[in-house]
This record gives C-alpha cells, sequence and structure tokens, in this order.
C-alpha cells in the first residue's frame, strides 16, 4: 500500500493564523508538532517512509521540506503541482506516479489522506485504515466514516445501503448539501460523515477517473513530465465531487474515533482542553470572569474581564474577536480583505 498525503490546501478558515501562504497543515496548533508533520508520523507506524507520498503546491514545499527535516524524517516522493486544481487532479496526479515512478502494480491500494485533521488515538485509527485496505482490494471505493453529531455543511455525507462484516455498501455520498438537507440526514440515523480520507486500489480509482471524470482521465495519458507540464489543463474540482458524488462502488468503515478537521474556530474549541470555567486557552492569558471561551494569544499577554462564549485570536499582525459559534463566518473576513488588496 501506497499513502497519499495531501498537503496542498489553501485553506484560510483559521485565519488570522492560517494565511494563503501559511495554511493550516503547517501550523502547530498547541502541540510541538504540525498538523502535516502528525499526520505523516502517524502513517510512518503503518508504512515505511518510500511508500509515503507528499502531494502539493510547489507555493508550498518549503514548508513542507522544513516540517520535515524539522521531525529528521527522510522522504523520497514529494509531488509539486504547478497549479492548484484541488483534490481529484492531484490525487489522478499521485496515481500517475505511483504507476509510472514507482511501477506499482495497479492493483496495489493508495490510501490518500488529508494533512489536516488531528484523529486520536493513532492506533485505532490505523486499524481502521488497515481494514479499509482490505475492503479497496475487493475493488471497493472505500471511506471512512465518523458519526455526525451535527448537520454540519461543511462535509461529505455517506448514505448507508448494506451492513457487511466490519463495514458498509454506501448508496450515495452528498458532498456539501445545505443546511436543511444535512439536519434531514443527521435526523435519520443512516448517514455518516465522511472523514477525507479514502482507500482504493490504483486501477479502481483509475477505472472511476475514466468513467465519471473524463477529462482528468484524459490527460492522464501523458507521461507523469507531460502530465505536470499539461496540468494547468485539469479541471478545478475535489475528489467528492469528481468521483465520490458519482461512484457506485462506494464503501465505508466506520470509524468510532475521535476525528476533528478543525474546519473553523468552534472546531478548534470543541477538542482543546478546557479549564473549570469551559476556557481553552493558549499562551499568556489572564482571565478573569471570563467563561466558555477560546482564547489564543500570541507574544503580548491576554487579559479578559466579564466575557462569555468568546474568541480571541491574536497574532503579530491581526487580532480576531468573536462570539463562539459564528466562527465560520471567518471566511468572510478573508473575501473581503482579498478584495481590498
Ligand atoms: N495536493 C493538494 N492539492 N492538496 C489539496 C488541494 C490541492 O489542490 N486542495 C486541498 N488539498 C488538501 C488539503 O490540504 C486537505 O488536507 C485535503 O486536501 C482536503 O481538502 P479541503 O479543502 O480541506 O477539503 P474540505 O475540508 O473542504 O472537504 C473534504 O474533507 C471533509 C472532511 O474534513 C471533503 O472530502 C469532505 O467530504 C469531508 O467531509
Ligand atoms: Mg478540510
Amino acid at each position: 500500500m501506497k499513502v497519499i498525503v495531501l498537503a496542498g490546501g489553501s485553506g484560510t478558515r483559521l485565519w488570522p493564523l492560517s494565511r494563503e501562504f501559511y495554511p493550516k497543515q503547517f501550523l502547530k496548533i498547541n502541540s510541538n508538532e504540525s498538523l502535516l508533520q502528525r499526520t505523516v508520523l502517524n502513517f510512518l507506524t503503518l508504512v515505511p517512509p518510500q511508500d509515503l507520498i507528499i502531494v502539493t503546491n510547489k507555493n508550498y514545499v518549503f514548508h513542507v521540506k522544513s516540517d520535515l527535516k524539522e521531525k529528521k524524517i527522510d522522504l523520497s516522493h514529494i509531488i509539486l503541482e504547478p497549479v492548484s486544481k484541488n483534490t481529484a487532479p492531484a490525487i489522478a496526479l499521485a496515481a500517475k506516479y505511483c504507476l509510472e515512478k514507482l511501477n506499482c502494480d495497479p492493483e496495489e491500494v493508495i490510501l490518500v489522506s488529508p494533512s489536516d485533521h488531528i484523529i486520536k488515538p493513532k492506533e485505532k485509527f490505523i486499524t481502521y485504515i488497515n481494514q479499509g485496505r482490505k475492503i479497496a482490494q475487493k475493488g471497493y471505493v472505500v471511506t471512512f466514516g465518523v458519526k455526525p453529531a451535527k448537520p454540519e455543511t461543511g462535509y461529505g455525507y455517506i448514505k448507508l445501503r448494506e451492513k457487511q462484516d466490519n463495514f458498509y455498501t454506501a448508496e450515495a455520498f452528498i458532498e456539501k448539501p445545505d443546511f436543511e438537507k444535512a439536519k434531514r440526514m443527521v435526523k435519520s440515523g443512516n448517514y455518516y460523515w465522511n472523514a477525507g480520507i479514502f482507500a482504493f486500489c490504483l486501477d479502481t480509482v483509475l477505472a472511476e477517473f475514466n468513467r465519471h471524470a473524463p477529462s482528468i482521465y484524459r490527460l492522464l495519458e501523458n507521461n507523469f513530465e507531460d502530465l505536470i507540464h499539461h496540468f494547468k489543463e485539469m479541471p478545478n474540482i475535489s475528489i467528492d465531487y469528481a468521483v465520490m458524488e458519482k461512484s457506485d462502488k462506494l464503501a465505508v468503515v466506520p470509524m468510532n474515533i475521535s476525528w476533528s478537521d478543525i474546519g473553523c474556530w468552534d472546531a478548534l474549541y470543541e477538542i482543546l482542553e478546557k479549564d473549570k470555567h469551559g476556557n481553552a486557552k493558549i499562551g499568556d492569558i489572564l482571565d478573569i470572569d471570563t467563561k466558555n471561551s477560546l482564547i489564543l494569544g500570541n507574544k503580548r499577554l491576554t487579559a479578559t474581564i466579564g466575557l462569555e462564549d468568546a474568541l480571541i485570536i491574536e497574532t503579530d499582525d491581526a487580532i480576531l474577536i468573536a462570539r463562539r459559534g459564528e466562527t465560520q463566518k471567518v471566511r468572510q473576513i478573508v473575501k473581503q480583505l482579498k478584495k481590498a488588496n
């Protein structure tokens, strides 16, 4: 099995900490490991370094290399995309690399993982991945599911069909539904959240691209170097829309595990340890009569009085002050800033 770590996203939902040129996967959140370092170290308990491939944008190569160097991780395979085209082209490029550069057998399984999630405990997670690998060997497009906790609109939802030994076949995949639809799906109890991790044999995923995303598949006829050259012609689309929503080979491994994609500040608050007043604090913080708040300081002392459900994020050049529960709107700030520049 080869592990493909996707590290080319430009997520700015954790603004002002994450930026276009310093996205979430490189952040060290309350830890001495960045999310990318943590992801890679987890998978290196499963595969040797020569079987782990990072796919990223050429703009992030410096961050990737310095993260690896810091943890003394020696990887020979880092694929650089000349432009960002979202996850479907990134996965197609990695599949091509495996076949052409690593001489992989078409029946070999590739496991595709995001680089910016927190998943615990590691050992249990690796057990699920091994289950997924075996299911992928049967020709399935394997997803990994998490029990939905709320009608989140930023995730994919997987509708269950039939229970097998340790997995389900899936009937449908719905990427980023609107709130009403998400509410119905969570209520029905028949759906899992898509954790963003996939496993399939190389020949399965290529057949799926051929069937559901022919404009991607066509470019794969190039050799690897030419494919890099033509990469800008790829459609800009995620694997979820390009393949998952259309595939009839879906299976899901249900994971009973702590999983967070830290998609916004509220999600970070959920997973951080809180004091007896419900405050999650990082840095030099002095809080008086403050409850249920997330306070992330930087170099200065941050002092609060009489706050409830607040969110304060302080960085060198920007401060975010918001009400907890509304941090999805950080995107609006980023949009406005982009417009202004
Ligand atoms: N190499 C590369 N190139 N990586 C990319 C690119 C790209 O162009 N775009 C995104 N990525 C990486 C991100 O860095 C992240 O690790 C992963 O691919 C997923 O991309 P996101 O942009 O974070 O996707 P999402 O969170 O909106 O949605 C996906 O994840 C959810 C779970 O967190 C979907 O798979 C959803 O269905 C899923 O529920
Ligand atoms: Mg994400």
